[in-house]
């Protein structure tokens, strides 16, 4: 059916297969990819029009039409040389930043040996790696995924099985936030209960009770017969670096505990070091039963963890759960390296020192761009500035003068810079920004003297 396809010949066809290579082998076979190609590359612009086409990849993600070819530290250069200060760390993922040279070290050591034996043996990388997890944190069990998502259903599945091994099947639910976050999958798109996100994936998985962001008296009146438990980001991060005060952990703790709840708690973009201390919770003086892990945790290689104390984890028994990749050597060498870093004494304190002066920096600008900064959020090295102009616009003006953001919900640009930044990398983040608020200010202040 493809014969009747001429053969492509748009100018920019080229840009969209892997290095052009379908255009350089003429063969029936490259002919047909390359036909293949240019109809959806065709079938995207209808649908989506002219914007960017990332080839045969779905279209799930607004890409700035930007590929890197170089990282280092907090620095990336993009393919035509420029370069760009990298404050996105791969939406909080590149806690090292980039090329840490303990970490690739690491993974080229890790690639001489075998790189996946099947959880049916024991992986020394995993229970070295689980075993310091559980030595920095409340947790006394881990369980490996390769995602956050993962790690969060198995943080759910973890509080269900708790209570149907103690006799209480019925207890299945989990009290969860407005604005919350927890993944992509059917489960976690069910629990951070955005509408956007389950519109058209069927009846969303039953059991997840939500309430207000930070209402406790909305907690306490959701709490049934059937609560397992309740589950939250210490500071939300898609939802637009809202931070859950000290305070309400503290009293979310006491309740599960009157009450027989699990506290559990989605630690995948602020935990491991990101706030100043490994576990966000840590802030208020809070341990969770049970925490979920990710992002950071592999410094960019895949690697997630579900946290729990073993009495939370009682119901996890032999082939209560399993992941064919969870744990693999590859994936716990490269998360044991970035332990090596972020757990070296005075690391954590570094993070929350520089946090302070980016926090001090940014407060200077919120003075001098009131029209165009609402209001800062966030702890350590995560912020969120609340901008008064569309996000999105403001993430852009930084990206024009070299400053990767990301955006977030409630019109909230995030920096979330690798945990390795330095003085001068904060220096040259303020003054890209302080460009960009003078670019954005610019029109309005000609409206204004107009
Ligand atoms: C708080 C939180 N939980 C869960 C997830 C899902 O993680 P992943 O995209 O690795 O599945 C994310 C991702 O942004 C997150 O920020």
């Amino acid at each position: 059916m493809h014969a009747s396809l001429e053969r492509p010949r748009n100018a920019g066809f080229m840009d969209l297969t892997a290095g052009g290579e379908a255009l350089k082998i003429p063969s029936d076979a490259a002919l047909k990819r390359a036909a293949l190609c240019f109809s959806s590359f065709q079938n995207h612009r209808r649908e989506h029009g002219a914007g960017l086409l990332t080839s045969a990849l779905y279209p799930t993600y607004p890409r700035a039409d930007l590929a890197f070819k170089h990282g280092e530290g907090a620095w990336l250069t993009a393919e035509n040389g420029d370069r760009y200060l990298d404050f996105s760390a791969g939406v909080a993922v590149l806690s090292l930043g980039h090329n840490h040279p303990h970490l690739v070290e690491t993974l080229k050591r890790a690639a001489e040996a075998p790189w996946h034996v099947s959880n049916l043996f024991r992986i020394p990388q995993a229970e070295r790696l689980a075993q310091r997890l559980c030595e920095a944190t409340f947790a006394e069990l881990v369980f490996f995924t390769n995602s956050g998502a993962e790690a969060v259903e198995c943080a759910i599945k973890t509080a269900r099985k708790f209570h149907a091994v103690n006799g209480r099947p019925e207890r299945y639910r989990l009290i969860t936030f407005e604005g919350a976050f927890h993944g992509r999958t059917l489960a976690t798109i069910a629990a951070g209960g955005n509408a956007k996100y389950l519109e058209g994936f069927g009846p969303p998985i039953d059991g997840f009770d939500q309430v207000p962001f930070g209402d406790y008296d909305a907690v306490e009146a959701a709490i049934t017969q059937e609560t397992a438990g309740v589950l939250l980001e210490p500071i939300q991060g898609e939802g637009g670096l809202r931070v859950f005060a000290p305070s309400f952990l503290t009293r979310l703790r006491a309740l599960c505990d009157a009450r027989g709840l699990l506290l559990v708690l989605d630690e995948v973009q602020c935990g491991v070091g990101r706030t100043g201390k490994f576990l966000a919770c840590e802030h208020a003086g809070v341990a969770p039963d049970i925490a979920a892990l990710a992002k950071g945790l592999g410094g960019g290689f895949p690697l997630g963890a579900c946290l729990a104390t073993r009495e939370a984890a009682k119901g996890m028994t032999l082939g209560a759960h399993g992941s064919t990749f969870g744990g693999n050597p590859l994936a716990t060498a490269v998360g044991g390296a970035v332990l090596d870093v972020v757990l070296e004494d005075g690391f954590m304190a570094r993070v929350a020192r520089l946090g302070a002066l980016l926090r001090q920096r940014l407060a200077e600008l919120e003075d001098r761009y009131p029209s165009l900064i609402e209001e800062i959020r966030g702890e350590g090295l995560m912020f969120g500035l609340k901008t008064k102009i569309p996000n999105a616009d403001f993430a852009a003006a930084a990206r024009a003068e070299g400053l990767l953001t990301v955006l977030a919900g409630d019109n909230v640009v995030r920096l979330l810079p690798p945990l390795i930044v330095d003085e001068s990398d904060i220096a040259a983040a303020t003054s890209r920004l302080a460009a960009a608020c003078a670019r954005l200010a610019a029109p309005a202040e000609k409206l204004g003297a107009a």
